[in-house]
């Protein structure tokens, strides 16, 4: 299983912060927020990470991390020119997969959960978590059946069909490439990882779990500042 860490994009929720430095660089009380989504796939065992970065802050990111030796991995790194959507990272990233499963999370997501088992137990097609929130329509929207089986993802619904978002980690199979390239620009102009899953679910091998613990998405500032606290609380009664 590979990594992909997807830490560029242009952070324009949180400007003026975000005008001299990158999001995922923001502090979350004591550490550079990528720390959190890097510290997650380095619990669930994922040692080859690659990081896709905005031109603009690359070289803070090659401070930050270097080679990933401090940390027990090894980082490669490519560069996203423009922010044309998630589903990109599997373009930009389609030699580093080469013909591995793949989990990529998002930048600026903490997660409280260990992937470990998820990731161990994934043999083939994709995984998604969920996780019931407040505001769906900010997020990818599950809605299920009385079974709890996934029926259709929405991005960002003005009606959303559940309460359920689909959180930054993703795990898929090899073909995402491959399905990745079939993909068209939304009417905001990127390629959705929400149009991804619907390939996967529509092929009947779209497995969707659940988040048990805290998950938060820090692109806002209510929600860095949730943050924030939560990591605070978090160090102080370690
Ligand atoms: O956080 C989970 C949500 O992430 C999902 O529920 C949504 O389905 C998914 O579309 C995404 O929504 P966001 O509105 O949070 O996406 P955002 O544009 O904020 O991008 C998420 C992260 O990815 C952010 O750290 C910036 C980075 N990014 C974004 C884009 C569009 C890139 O590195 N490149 C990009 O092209």
């Amino acid at each position: 299983m590979k990594g992909i860490i997807l830490a560029g994009g242009s952070g324009t929720r949180l400007s003026p912060l975000t005008k001299v430095t990158s999001k995922q660089l923001l502090p979350i009380y004591n550490q550079p927020m990528i720390f959190f989504p890097l510290q997650t796939l380095l619990n669930a065992g994922i040692k080859d990470i690659l990081v896709i970065v905005a031109p603009d802050h690359a070289g803070d990111f090659l401070k930050l991390l270097g080679s990933g030796q401090e940390f027990g991995c090894k980082f490669t790194y490519e560069i996203q020119d423009k922010p044309q959507g998630l589903a990109q990272a599997f373009l930009i990233g389609e030699n580093f997969i080469g013909d591995d499963n793949v989990t990529l999370i998002l930048g600026d997501n903490v997660f409280e959960d260990n992937f470990a088992d998820a990731i161990a137990s994934f043999k083939n097609g994709g995984r998604v978590f969920a996780k019931e929130v407040s505001d769906p329509n900010r997020f990818g929207v599950v809605e299920f059946d009385d079974q709890k089986k996934a029926l259709s993802i929405e991005e960002k619904p003005v009606h959303p069909k559940s309460n359920f978002a689909v959180t930054g980690l993703y795990i898929y199979d090899r073909s995402v490439v491959t399905k990745a390239k079939t993909l068209q620009p939304s009417s905001r102009g990127e390629l959705e990882i929400t149009d991804l899953n619907m390939l996967y679910l529509q092929e009947g091998t779209l497995d969707v779990s659940f988040v048990e613990g805290k998950w938060l998405d820090t692109g806002t500032f209510e929600s860095l500042f949730e943050a924030y606290t939560f990591i605070r609380e978090r160090e102080i009664n370690k």
